[in-house]
């Protein structure tokens, strides 16, 4: 369903009035709780003020370790008009830079992924190691002032937190990610060991929606049995068994077992460190601001949510499996294996697209309801808490 952008009521809503509106619905207890204020998804003020305070501040993933395994493999990704630039180093560290060259700021590499030995500007020629230092610059010793070592490319902050790598623009973030993420690690997906799954697709896809209408639809799984019957419903997750997790300033998640111990969705038989329900355990979580996965004992699908205007965003996503599922696969089946994996995920994204526009396109009405939360939709309400925190 292709919506055009239209002008609303809520368009040009006053940023004291979206603020107060979201203030006014996180206030309230869960039991309470309405859902988010439509301002939120469609003031263009509210849209300016995330830009600024979380995904320019925040920490944002834009990845998994082992897409770039090598010395010179590189990922670059958008975040919120910036192009960042992830390299693995001879030493094996992930360095981040801004993708602009530091003469004049050409955009240095428009590949997504990569590999260089160097990076050299496209305009006129400074060439830079994979270290960010500029190593050379045609010409430049005609101006006698020119110091290259005063002229690398601008450094960003990245850190790794199970597997997955994130970026912040911020020059002084508050707070690591890993240690605001301590806790998430240790009480639930740790026990799933995350860093040792495997890669197997990158993906992306543009929907017409608010950014938040994709991650409301991700954080709750009361709409799977309804709405995924060609996919996620086949795990035959009951409603009644779902438990939502703590509050967090930093996450939200939700979890339930599936109906089998095998086959998709369970542990394989060699996982020694999944005990008793959560071989068969399905975690949904939110990494505030916008990453999110479905961690599965023989899987994890994650996505990273962009917005490229106010109802229309950009989600980048990957699916990794546990080395002994990718053991059972023989060598000549590999690439049909992962086609039908990415098929499976193509159906399964279709199936929410209508539902996450639908969401945008019905919030915009003049009037609406109360409206509610089920029990088991507390992630939006915990998603809801954090932004009203962060743009406070
Ligand atoms: S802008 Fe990159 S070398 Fe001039
Ligand atoms: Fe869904």
């Amino acid at each position: 369903m292709k919506l055009n952008p239209v002008l609303n009521k809520y368009t040009n809503a006053p940023l004291s009035l979206s603020l107060k509106r979201l203030q006014e619905c996180s206030a309230r207890s869960f039991e309470l709780a309405s859902p988010a204020p439509p301002e939120i998804n469609h003031s263009v003020d509210f849209y300016n003020l995330e830009q600024n305070r979380i995904f320019n501040q925040e920490w944002i993933c834009i990845g998994r370790c082992d897409e770039i395994p090598k010395a010179g493999d590189f990922l670059t990704h958008d975040i919120a008009g910036t192009s960042v630039l992830i390299v693995r180093q001879e030493s094996n560290a992930i360095m981040g830079f801004i993708n602009a060259c530091a003469h004049r700021f050409t955009c240095l590499t428009s590949e997504k992924l990569g590999h260089a030995f160097a990076f050299t500007c496209p305009n006129h020629a400074w060439t830079y190691g994979i270290n960010g230092q500029l190593n050379h610059a045609p010409f430049m010793e005609m101006k006698s002032s020119f110091n290259k070592n005063d002229n690398n490319l601008e450094r960003l902050h990245t850190e790794v937190w199970e597997g997955f790598i994130y970026v912040t623009l911020s020059k002084n973030p508050k707070k690591g990610i890993a240690e605001s993420l301590k806790m998430l690690s240790k009480n639930i997906v740790g026990q799933y060991d995350m860093t040792d799954y495997k890669t197997i697709i990158r993906e992306s896809m543009n929907w017409n929606a608010n950014w938040k209408n994709l991650i409301e639809n991700f954080t709750e799984s009361y709409h799977v049995p309804i709405a995924h019957p060609k996919t996620f419903a086949n795990h035959k997750k009951r409603i009644q068994d779902y438990e939502c997790g703590e509050d967090s300033e930093h996450y939200c998640y939700h979890f339930a077992p599936q109906e089998s111990d095998n086959g998709p969705g369970a542990a394989h038989k060699d996982n020694k460190n999944l005990k008793g329900k959560w071989r068969r355990t399905m975690v949904d979580f939110c990494i505030f601001p916008n990453h999110l996965v479905t961690l599965m004992p023989d899987y994890l699908w994650w996505v990273s949510v962009m917005p490229k205007g106010v109802g229309e965003f950009k989600a980048t996503w990957g699916v990794a499996v546990p080395q002994d599922i990718l053991n059972d696969i023989a060598e000549e089946d590999h690439d049909n294996w992962v086609m039908e994996k990415i098929e499976y995920m193509n159906t399964a994204n279709e199936e929410d697209r209508e539902l996450v526009e639908r969401l945008h396109q019905g919030s915009q009405s003049i009037r609406l309801p109360q409206g509610t939360y089920h029990p088991i939709e507390k992630n939006l309400w915990q998603f809801m808490k954090y932004l009203t925190k962060i743009t406070a």
